[in-house]
């Protein structure tokens, strides 16, 4: 995948570059014949020896010929190879480029080699002023669309001919095709940034960076490939007038498509043209050659919709790790009309015809195919084409709109998110709450760290609970509620609930509602006589009990160490408004981590098998979906560290280089090493259990402390 072009402006390199970005053609016609580079097959192509010209005749009008008193190696060839500059006056028609027998073939390749010449010596002098700079980095990228261009056209022409002929042995692409991944991503959206904004070259029409709203979508993680493609012909795909846009079925029914361009049915099924011969279809491989019509109907027909080019650019932006071959298989179609973005500027001077009078009746394509030369494309990067137009590269990716169903968070939570981790990240040094941890993925995450070998929390906890549980539930008395803050997956309730069948009710309180009702509906089926009464909320910011719990006791249980996420002022805090919530007859659990031998501390913080550094990051996974952020995930490194003088583990998300991430219309800069401190675990001593409970109210009925590696449960009385 190449998102990042290494055509940058860079004096010592010039040369270098330049010589290598032009000696690519050449070496694609190489094996050609002047016959086979002088045909033109259609009038949207041109023929290889004008591409050879063309793309020469671009550094000569756009910069060799502003230096004054400069003389043209031709000046008839300024007319013959201008492609479409009317402030450069007259031109060969397009679809005549291939009755120009003359200059012949050597006469081109010599035009070429001047041009080099002559660059090489402008680029010597050294005198090219920002703008002549820009020109040059554009005459580069112009020569590597010209690349493609030259293949696409090759495989036109060659396609007409009864031989198929082979333009080369081996396709020549700029890298692997990537397997598929299965499945497709859903992304929350929002107000999402699209567009280009930084140093690095891009075309003008990549910009500026501006927002979008983005409803929640799904785009499909893989390419849609031949074989679906023939089961939307064999659904007769192309004869159902329901599938197509109006001017595609126009279309459809002019040209007499019945497949993609250069299939064609055989007694083995279908064979289609490509620039080693004609093959077999591959079943698996991405299908090339479609249309924005044949795209749109096959989406029609899958019951999906091509994505809106904010959408593809927004999804490969915040996941590339999600989508296969989001570069270098073929160019993917978007609903979107190429239109101007807000603020657009063309560039000044002459090369402002580059792109934008082409702003009408085309559609984008993002992405870039085999046949885009190695890192000229970039996520913003946006190729267009007219809706009929087949003979490009080109593919698709399906979208969908994503439905809501499960419990998500509210608006109001969502800005609680946002507003938290700029906060955080703004901070310094950076930190953010570790209640964001805990999305569906995250919950998920959690309970799959309970169970590594290196975690002996949860399992040393629940040993012991099932030893004091009988100890204590006689206490709680006939109708008791059991409250739980932190409930997550409500596992180790279960002990509690076992051992008390006494409680009337279970109010579990969590900030993750994706837990929390899975939870509830467990716990509901196992316990059907318990009434259960889900809270979804933060246990800092306590409101009330649910009414109608009746006049039991209240019991508080606050197992999982939960409390050592905690500063010790929060800690406090918390114990006193749970002390509040619960009354004055109240009872409470308390579960907490002991200071141990800083070895298996870490361990219990850093597994083998890397759960726990996927759980650290998946704060960065959520905040890409949910708030639309762009930290790339896998620059950040896990870390887990014992602080003895503070007493508790820290887990940390290192930037393993300099970078700079946007959440939220805020640009947040990480120096390379830098860490955002995303979680505490107080480890505790009998003596600061007792200080934290004296704090705050609550009495220490009895501290029992389990074997090593050693965790301990406090009964608390108000
Ligand atoms: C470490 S897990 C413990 C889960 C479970 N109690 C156990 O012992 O296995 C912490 C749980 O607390 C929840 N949580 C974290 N911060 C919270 C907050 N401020 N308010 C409510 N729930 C929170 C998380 O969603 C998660 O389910």
């Amino acid at each position: 995948m190449n998102v990042h072009s290494p055509i940058r402006p860079n004096l010592d390199d010039d040369v270098d570059l330049f010589l290598t970005v032009r000696a690519a053609m050449p070496e694609l016609a190489r094996g050609l014949s002047a016959e086979d580079l002088s045909a033109q097959s259609m009038a949207d192509c041109s023929p290889g020896k004008w591409h050879l010209a063309h793309t020469s005749w671009f550094f000569e009008a756009m910069i060799l010929s502003q230096t004054p008193g400069y003389r043209p190696v031709d000046d008839r060839w300024q007319i013959l190879f201008n492609s479409y500059y009317e402030a450069l006056g007259e031109r060969v028609a397009r679809p005549e480029r291939g009755l120009m027998t003359r200059p012949s073939l050597d006469e081109v390749m010599a035009y070429r080699r001047e041009i080099d010449r002559r660059m090489v010596d402008w680029l010597g002098r050294k005198e090219a002023d920002a703008r002549s700079r820009y020109l040059f980095t554009l005459g580069l990228h112009h020569d590597q669309q010209h690349q493609e261009l030259f293949l696409m056209d090759m495989l036109n022409l060659l396609s007409h001919s009864p031989l198929a002929p082979a333009a080369y042995g081996k396709e020549p692409r700029s890298g692997p095709v990537e397997p598929s991944r299965g499945g497709e991503t859903v992304f929350a959206g929002g107000l999402v940034e699209i567009g280009h904004d930084d140093d690095d070259f891009a075309f003008d029409n990549e910009g500026p960076r501006h927002r979008v709203w983005l409803e929640p979508y799904a785009l499909a993680n893989d390419l849609v490939t031949n074989g679906d493609w023939i089961r939307f012909i064999d659904d007769g795909g192309y004869a159902r007038p329901e599938l197509w846009l109006a001017d595609g079925w126009a279309t459809v029914k002019a040209e007499g498509w019945t497949a993609p361009l250069y299939w064609s049915p055989g007694e083995d099924g279908w064979s289609v043209m490509g620039l080693t011969g004609r093959k077999a279809v591959d079943p698996a491989a991405p299908v090339r050659h479609v249309s924005l019509y044949e795209a749109d109907a096959f989406a029609r027909w899958s019951g999906r919709r091509l994505p809106t080019e904010a959408e593809w650019e927004h999804a490969v932006e915040t996941r590339p790790d999600l989508l296969s071959n989001a570069f270098g298989e073929v160019w993917q179609w978007t609903a979107s009309a190429y239109s101007p973005y807000p603020g657009f500027t063309p560039t000044e001077g002459t090369a402002s015809e580059y792109n934008g009078k082409f702003m009408i009746n085309q559609a984008v394509l993002r992405g870039s195919s085999f046949a885009t030369p190695d890192g000229h494309a970039r996520v913003t990067y946006r190729n267009f084409f007219y809706p009929h137009q087949r003979w490009a590269f080109a593919g698709l990716r399906l979208a969908s709109d994503a439905r809501n169903d499960g419990p998500r968070m509210s608006d109001d939570e969502n800005a609680a998110f946002r507003d938290d981790l700029i906060a955080g990240l703004s901070s310094s040094p950076k930190r953010t709450s570790p209640k964001w941890f805990y999305d569906g993925a995250g919950s998920d995450l959690f309970e799959e760290i309970t169970r590594l070998p290196e975690y002996y929390p949860t399992r040393q906890e629940a040993g012991l609970l099932r030893t004091v549980a009988p100890d204590w539930a006689p206490r709680f008395g006939a109708g008791a509620v059991l409250v739980e803050f932190g409930s997550g997956a409500s596992e180790k309730t279960r002990i509690v609930l076992d051992a008390a069948p006494e409680l009337s009710a279970y109010v579990p309180v969590d900030i993750s509602p994706d837990a929390l009702d899975a939870a509830a509906d467990r716990i509901r089926e196992a316990y059907p006589k318990l009434e259960v009464i889900p809270v979804v909320g933060d246990f800092l910011a306590l409101g009330e009990l649910p009414a109608g719990l009746g006049q039991g006791r209240k019991v508080g249980f606050f197992p999982g160490s939960t409390i050592g996420n905690l500063t010790p002022d929060e800690a406090v805090a918390f114990l006193k408004g749970a002390r509040r919530l619960l009354g004055d007859d109240a009872l409470f659990v308390l579960g907490v981590d002991l200071v141990k031998d800083p070895a298996t501390l870490v361990a219990a913080y850093d597994d083998a098998q890397g759960v726990t550094a996927a759980f650290n990051r998946n704060l960065l996974v959520r905040a890409n979906r949910e708030l639309g952020a762009d930290f790339d995930v896998d620059a950040f490194a896990h870390r887990a560290v014992w602080n003895a003088e503070a007493s508790r583990m820290e887990m940390h998300l290192q930037a393993t280089r300099h970078m700079a991430i946007h959440i939220g219309g805020r640009r947040v800069v990480f120096a390379r090493g830098e860490t955002v401190h995303t979680e505490n675990s107080r480890k505790f001593t009998e003596a600061s259990v007792r200080d934290i409970a004296a704090a705050s109210g609550w009495r220490v009925a009895e501290f029992r402390e389990g074997p090593a590696p050693s965790v301990a449960l406090a009964l608390l009385e108000a």
